[in-house]
């Protein structure tokens, strides 16, 4: 993974058809997709289950881009190397799901992956500041994490209160939740340069009919820019 502050659109397959990962991921690959988001769910940080680490490494199989994912669970140091052997590319944290976010992502780091941070919409950009040297992403919360398909809340200055704190330090600001071509322009404006999307992607097409989501992507790549 080379570093650079393009724009990535980033299809979250939680809005995929969940008895054909693979095919879903194949697909929106095909069409465009820069990187997977992969959101990790464990009922409780989140009142939402998804999936665990064997999955992950079921999907391993499927993406040649880049395996992004999205742990919503606490506790999060016990399945680190559950996820490094998984194969994910960069593993992300909350920085709510427990008090030594610093050491997980030391960890995380420690474990071969890239290390990412992830806000709650109520989470300030301050929580992060002392740890932007352990990370290689921080991931602005636009919704509150647990579900696909929700409203989209505008977190335009923390976006960029975080793009000024990182500074020169190679560092993507990856937005999640709400991301659609309304607000793709908004998040990006503000200095993001991740932009994952579940809905806004997957709807109207299938794996059998995929050209939507190659529609999909284009038009929020093309919002953002
Ligand atoms: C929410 C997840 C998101 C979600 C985004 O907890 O972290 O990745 O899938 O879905 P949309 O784009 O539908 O808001
Ligand atoms: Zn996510």
């Amino acid at each position: 993974m080379t570093f650079d502050r393009s724009i990535k659109i980033a299809p979250s397959i939680l809005a995929a058809d969940f008895a054909n990962f693979g095919a879903e991921v194949q697909a929106v690959e095909a069409e465009g997709a820069d990187w997977i988001h992969i959101d990790v769910m464990d009922g409780h940080f989140v009142p939402n289950l998804t999936f665990g680490p064997p999955m992950v490494k079921a999907l391993r199989h499927h993406v040649t881009t880049v395996m992004d994912v999205h742990l919503m669970i606490a506790p999060v140091d016990p399945y680190i190397e559950a996820y490094a052997e998984a194969g994910a590319d960069i593993l992300t944290a909350h920085v709510e799901a427990g008090p030594h976010i610093h050491r997980t992502l030391q960890a995380i780091r420690g474990a071969g992956m890239k290390a990412g941070v992830a806000l709650n919409p109520g989470t300030p950009a301050s929580s992060v500041a002392h740890v932007l040297d352990l990370c290689d992403l921080v991931c602005v919360m636009t919704v509150n994490p647990g579900f696909g398909g929700q409203s989209f809340i505008d977190m335009s200055s923390k976006i960029a209160e975080l793009r000024a704190m990182i500074g020169d330090r190679e560092v993507h600001i990856e937005i999640d939740g709400g991301v659609d071509v309304g607000t793709a322009p908004l998040v990006a404006q503000a200095g993001a340069d991740v932009l994952v999307a579940g809905s806004a992607v997957f709807r109207g097409g299938s794996v059998e009919d995929p050209a939507p989501y190659g529609e999909n992507i284009r038009a929020i790549r093309a919002a953002a820019a």
